[in-house]
């Protein structure tokens, strides 16, 4: 496991390093994001959609839990399942994700599917502080997650 913190003091600093993790994503990749309403999770993950030129396409049941981004090469799931809770929500339409190794897939509130994916991830947990200054609270457990947290690292405000 490797861990680092960052910091960030504006939605314009979150999406740069949305975009520096953007220009390092493959496929395949999985990203945890924890921390309170508010925090901008949701505004990292569409500036990494965003930064990916991805489009986003209709999902079918589990449309406002699962948002797909994608483009010709590349599929990307935007996932929050903001307070639910147990094996239901499995049968909401995931079977295509938790399919699709080469998918992205960024998760608010992943609580429920969090321990059908892959051992790992990037876990990014974002800590409200002041007005609009964030601490983002990286680990990372293996060795795809690890290139992601040194990207970044590489890409964060000293
Ligand atoms: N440093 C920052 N990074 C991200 N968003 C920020 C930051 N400072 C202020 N904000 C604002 O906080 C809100 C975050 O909303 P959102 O991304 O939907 O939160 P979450 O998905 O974590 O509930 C947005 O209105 C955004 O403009
Ligand atoms: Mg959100």
């Amino acid at each position: 496991m490797k861990t680092a913190t960052l910091h960030s003091s504006s939605p314009q600093q979150t999406l740069a390093l949305a975009t520096a993790l953007a220009r390092v994503l493959k496929g395949g990749e999985i990203v945890l994001l924890r921390g309170p309403i508010g925090a901008g999770k949701t505004v990292f993950v569409k500036g990494v959609a965003q930064a990916l030129g991805l489009k986003s396409s209709p999902t079918s049941a589990s449309f406002s839990l699962m948002k797909k981004y994608h483009n010709k090469k590349t599929v990307l799931f935007h996932i929050d399942l903001f307070r639910l809770e147990g094996e239901e929500v499995l049968n909401l339409g995931f079977e295509e994700m938790l399919e699709d190794e080469h998918a992205i897939i960024l998760a608010e509130w992943p609580g429920p599917i969090e321990r059908m994916l892959p051992a790992d991830r990037l876990e990014m947990n974002f800590v409200l502080e002041q007005g609009d200054a964030r601490t983002l609270e990286l680990s990372a457990f293996g060795p795809v997650s690890c290139r992601l947290l040194e990207a970044l690292c590489l890409a964060a405000p000293l």
